[in-house]
C-alpha cells in the first residue's frame, strides 16, 4: 500500500466544541447534532506502514486512539516515525508533550520553529536522546519517513499568538509559517493549514497540484466579531477566509487543483454544519470539507 493521508483533526485551535464556547456550532456539536472535530493534525504514510504526523495537536492522545493505523505494533513499537510542525502555534505543538514516554521519533521543523520550541523548556520533556530534532531548510527535500519525502516552503503568516509583540505583522514570509510538499508511494500533496494570503509564489505552487489540504479557519473575515466572540478578524489572526473576493474559494477558482480539502476550521465556521448554505456553496466550488477520520488516497 502506498500514499495515504488520514485527517486526525480538522478543526482549528479550540476544536469543535471549544470548551468555553456557546456559539451555534459548539452547541450543536455538544448535542451531537453536527460532528465534533478535534484540533488540526494530519497523519500521512508513503508505504502504508510508516507514518508521520503533521502538527501535534492537544487532542493527539484521542486522535491516536481513534486511528488504528497508528496503534502500537509491539510492546513499544509504533508506526509513527516522525512529527513535523508547520508553525509554533499551540494547536500545532502542544501535542508534543503527550508524545513524551521515551519513544524514539524524529521531530522536523525549520530553524525558526525549533527556536520557538527551544525557548520553552517544557519541551525538554521530549528527551533529546530519543527524539531527534531535525532542522529543515526551506526548499531542500528530505526524507520524512520511510517511503515519504517532503520539502517545506514559506507561507504568509505570523508568529505564534503567545509571542506577539505590540505590533504584529500578519503576512510575514519566512520560517515561522510553512507549507509542506509531500511525495511518495504514488501520491503527492500540499499541506497548508495556516495561510494569511495567496501570493504569486503560492499560486504557482498550487496550480497543477493533485491534492491540497488548505487553511479553512473562517468563512468570512469578521465572523468572530459578528458572532460576538471577540474583536479579531481572520486577517488579524493570519488566516485567509473562505468566502469573499479575497477568499480562498475565489483564489482557487482560477487554479487547476485536483482535490482540495479544507482543514484547520474554526468552530464558528458555518461549513462545519453539514446542512448549512455555506457548506453547499464551498462544495459547489469543488471543495471537500475535511473531518476527523477522513482518509484520502491518490
Ligand atoms: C491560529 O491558528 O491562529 C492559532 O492556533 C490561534 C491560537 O493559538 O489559538
Ligand atoms: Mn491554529
Ligand atoms: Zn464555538
Amino acid at each position: 500500500m502506498g500514499f495515504r493521508a488520514h485527517i486526525l483533526g480538522a478543526a482549528a485551535g479550540g476544536g469543535l466544541p471549544q470548551w468555553n464556547c456557546g456559539c451555534e456550532n459548539c452547541r450543536l456539536a455538544r448535542q451531537g447534532s453536527i460532528p465534533a472535530q478535534t484540533q488540526s493534525s494530519l497523519a500521512v504514510t508513503g508505504n502504508g506502514e510508516d507514518w508521520t504526523i503533521l502538527n501535534a495537536s492537544p487532542d493527539i492522545r484521542h486522535q491516536l486512539t481513534d486511528c488504528a493505523a497508528l496503534h502500537p505494533s509491539g510492546l513499544r513499537e509504533v508506526p509513527l516515525k516522525s512529527v513535523l510542525v508547520t508553525n509554533g502555534d499551540i494547536d500545532h505543538v502542544a501535542g508534543l508533550l503527550t508524545l513524551r514516554e521515551m519513544q524514539p521519533f524524529d521531530l522536523f521543523a525549520t530553524a525558526g520553529i525549533h527556536d520557538v520550541l527551544a525557548q520553552n523548556p517544557i519541551f525538554a520533556a521530549l528527551n533529546k536522546k530519543v527524539v531527534t530534532r531535525r532542522t529543515v531548510t526551506l526548499g531542500v527535500p528530505f526524507r520524512l519517513a520511510p517511503g515519504l519525502w517532503a520539502d517545506l516552503f514559506p507561507v504568509p503568516g505570523k508568529v505564534p499568538l503567545y509571542l506577539e509583540g505590540e505590533t504584529v505583522e500578519t503576512d510575514l514570509v519566512g520560517e515561522q509559517t510553512v507549507g509542506v510538499h509531500l511525495t511518495g508511494g504514488g501520491g503527492e500533496a500540499l499541506y497548508i493549514p495556516g495561510c494569511a494570503m495567496l501570493n504569486d509564489e503560492l499560486r504557482a505552487r498550487l496550480n497543477g497540484a493533485p491534492l491540497v489540504f488548505f487553511d479553512g479557519t473562517l468563512w468570512r473575515d469578521d465572523e468572530m466579531v459578528r458572532a460576538g466572540l471577540g474583536e479579531k478578524t481572520g486577517k488579524r489572526m493570519g488566516h485567509i477566509s473562505m468566502s469573499g473576493p479575497d477568499g480562498s474559494i475565489a483564489a482557487f477558482a482560477s487554479l487547476n487543483v485536483g482535490k482540495k480539502i479544507y482543514v484547520h476550521m474554526n468552530n464558528t465556521n458555518p461549513v462545519l454544519n453539514p446542512e448549512s448554505l455555506e457548506r453547499a456553496e464551498a462544495e459547489a466550488a469543488g471543495w471537500i470539507i475535511g473531518q476527523d477520520g477522513m482518509e484520502i488516497t491518490p
